[in-house]
């Protein structure tokens, strides 16, 4: 269990960052969901003690992170946002340095758990392969087999989707779901299918702040009855957009849907819609920022 109690951070030139932050995070997947700039990869940044907030606590299985971050590191696996070190050198033979770094000084046990974790993330056929020749989704699962080096039971990984195909990310999902069973899991991520197909608990982060937590299902069965939906012209959007509380929009088939959030029927040829997780974001992020804010996507 990680405990995150009031965390806060703002940077040298002003950006409040983390605005006290809370949340408790069970065993299990867990993902943080929120746009860019909502201040995702400095919360993962602060757990994995690579930075320190100006305030507030953080406990994992009895560890005071802030106080005692060694202990926590022995205990920790991390995929950064930006990780970027991709040399020519194989993934058998960067894993066993990177295992060599982390303490594991018997060449045999190095070698067993290389070549394990290599199966476990379907990369064993390619483990003389040089790292820079791989692909965006190859080097993800390359990114979760350093990270699993001295089986961490908190596993933090900072938006590992972004960029993959959808079969890379359905590939991805699964090697996820098997890890996320007997350890905290820490998942950040804009895309909301990341959280639907592999969350049981989430929490959404706007502007520093966390804006809605619990579980999927939950949160979405509390919008059951209030959200509506409407195809209409693009020029009526405007006008659309004056009159309801417009959360988000897709172009479908050349004309526009709309999703508003209403207690009751709004009439004007809105039909109920029966909410989905995207809606429950959406909301979200609309009542931090209102007034025309809808998110727009394509679909
Ligand atoms: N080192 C930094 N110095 C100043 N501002 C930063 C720094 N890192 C992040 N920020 C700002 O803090 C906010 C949150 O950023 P970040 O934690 O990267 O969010 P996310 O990962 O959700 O996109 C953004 O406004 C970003 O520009
Ligand atoms: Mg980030």
């Amino acid at each position: 269990m990680l405990s995150i109690s009031s965390i806060s951070k703002t940077y040298p030139n002003g950006v409040r960052a983390l605005d006290d932050v809370t949340i408790e995070i069970p065993v299990g997947m867990f993902g943080l969901l929120g746009p860019n700039g909502a201040g995702k990869s400095t919360l993962m940044r602060t757990i994995a003690t690579l930075q320190q907030p100006d305030s507030g606590n953080i406990v994992f299985d009895g560890i005071d992170v802030l106080a005692e971050p060694d202990r926590l590191r022995r205990t920790l696996g991390y995929l950064p946002q930006d990780f970027g070190v991709y040399p020519r050198i194989s993934a058998e033979g960067m894993l066993d340095h990177l295992a060599v770094l982390k303490g594991i000084v018997s060449k045999s046990e190095r070698k067993q758990l290389v070549d394990a974790l290599l199966q476990q993330v379907n990369l064993h056929s390619v483990r003389k392969k040089a790292l820079a020749g791989f692909s965006g989704g190859m080097r993800q699962r390359f990114g979760i087999a350093q990270a699993l080096i001295g089986d961490p039971k908190l596993l933090i990984v900072d938006e590992p989707t972004a960029g993959l195909d959808p079969e890379e990310r359905v590939r991805f999902h699964n090697l996820l779901s098997e890890i996320g069973e007997d350890r905290v899991v820490i998942l950040s991520t804009h895309i909301v299918e990341d959280v639907a197909d592999l969350c049981p608990r989430m929490a959404i982060l706007a502007n520093g702040q966390i804006v809605r937590e619990g579980v999927p299902q939950t949160l979405t069965a509390e919008l059951e009855g209030k959200v509506w939906r409407k195809a209409i012209d693009r020029g009526e959007l405007a006008q659309c957009r004056e009159r309801h509380r417009v959360i988000s929009t897709h172009l479908r088939a050349g004309r526009t849907v709309v999703h508003v959030v209403d207690d009751s029927d709004p009439g004007e040829g809105f039909e109920r819609h029966s909410p989905m997780l995207e809606d429950v974001y959406f909301a979200s992020l609309h009542e931090k920022t209102p007034a025309g804010n809808a998110r727009t996507t394509a679909a």
